[in-house]
């Protein structure tokens, strides 16, 4: 089957909600590398949106994966699963939480978020304190709570009306978000990096702040590390940049190294539920910590999270040296990078694609979401590039 026969499927068969997609189709990945059937090469700067932290097919996960299919995939969470607490056990010692909820996606450890904090505040009979702050241009997913939780209206608009119980307010505006406060406000939700809207920062000080408010009021501060954890950001999770602990916070993309799995941490005083109050079918399956626990593994053998530290203040020193004088802004930590350009950066993306790289564009922003394992040559080669295209 060659690529017009899949796209001309595809349009007949598939909801088409990504729009008109890059013409190609991969077969296979290798590292860095994705390969079409007729071999063609392109090296991964957007890393399947931050899930293949450790490139494509890395070694040791499919043999942990074809282990795991060879014995078991899925039994049910109504039995204990020993992949599931060996995960658990993991991702609480390596992290500030008490207790960990395995979901299937992101939108679904959020949503389990948004859900714990509401019932939190229920248990100890503030049923009132429901709504939960935001950011404007923050997002959270795309199930109904989580589109409501994002704050941008074009995602909103055609389905509305949205659950009540959130305001948003402006990225780095304290003021703005201690006037937003109400008895009502049960939570604070922050991605650590907006990704989405194009790779834009916590101030520090503006992190530690929310963190002393949220004590004082006694609000709980949930960080959404759906993109900034697992290491992208230099650190295990972004958080550890602001030497803050947040009471709940969300994983998911690279966990699992393309295994759908999401994680919703939180601290033991607000680990509200119980019996009854949540569940998945499939979340926590054998396979998908199977996944998790092979990618964990590698990232202790492998130092992968000290190579994005490394990694990525490279990058960004070598797309100074070399193209800054076309870049309006450089953004981001560890591997987490936006180039803001003066213009043109979706032709750029374009140009790069011909010449065999996969990037992301946001507005007037290139994303690279890199697997964490590039090194010095790699980027080399793509500044090089990168360069010569701007040129
Ligand atoms: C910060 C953040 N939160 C939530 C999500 C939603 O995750 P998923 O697409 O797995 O539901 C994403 C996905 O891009 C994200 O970047």
């Amino acid at each position: 089957m060659n690529l017009e026969d899949i796209v001309s499927l595809d349009k007949k068969y598939y909801m088409n909600t990504f729009g008109e997609r890059t013409q190609v189709c991969f077969e296979r990945g290798e590292g860095l590398y994705l390969y079409t059937e007729d071999n063609k090469r392109y090296a991964d700067f957007l890393g399947g949106i931050a899930v293949n932290a450790l490139g494509h097919c890395n070694p040791k996960v499919k043999a942990a994966l074809h282990d795991q299919i060879d014995k078991l995939i899925h039994t049910s969470n109504l039995y204990y699963i020993k992949n599931q607490t060996l995960l658990a056990q993991k991702l609480i010692e390596l992290s500030c939480a008490d207790k960990v909820f395995f979901s299937n996606s992101g939108a679904e450890a959020n949503e389990a978020a948004l859900k714990l904090a509401r019932l939190y505040f229920y248990k100890k009979g503030q049923p009132h304190k429901n709504e939960v702050i935001t950011l404007k241009n923050s997002f959270h997913g795309r199930t109904l709570a989580t589109i409501a939780a994002t704050g941008q209206e074009k995602y909103q608009n055609p389905y509305k009306p949205l659950m009540p119980t959130f305001k948003y307010v402006g990225l780095n505006d304290f003021e703005g978000l201690n006037n937003a406060i109400s008895e009502n406000t049960c939570a604070i939700m922050l991605e650590p990096i907006q990704g989405e809207h194009g790779v834009f920062e916590l101030e520090p000080e503006y992190a530690s702040k929310v963190r002393t408010l949220c004590n004082e009021k006694g609000i709980l501060l949930i960080f959404d590390e759906i993109q900034t954890g697992m290491g992208r950001t230099g650190k295990m999770f972004c958080y550890e940049h602001f030497n803050i602990h947040p009471d709940i916070f969300t994983l998911a993309k690279a966990l699992g190294a393309g295994v759908p799995i999401g994680a919703v941490c939180a601290k033991d005083f607000c680990c509200a539920f119980g019996q009854g109050d949540h569940g998945s079918t499939f979340g926590g399956n054998p396979l998908a910590c199977r996944a998790a626990l092979a990618v964990l593994e590698c990232f202790e053998s492998d130092g992968v999270v000290q190579n994005s530290a490394k990694m990525g203040s490279y990058f960004i020193e070598t797309l100074k040296a070399l193209c800054s004088d076309r870049i309006k802004q450089l953004r981001g930590k560890g591997l987490m990078i936006g180039i803001e350009l003066k213009d043109g950066a979706k032709d750029v993306v374009k140009k790069m694609f011909e010449r065999g790289y996969l990037c992301g564009v946001v507005g007037d922003t290139i994303r690279l979401l890199p697997p964490l394992i590039i090194t010095k040559t790699d980027i080399d080669l793509f500044v090089k590039t990168f360069a010569e295209v701007l040129e």
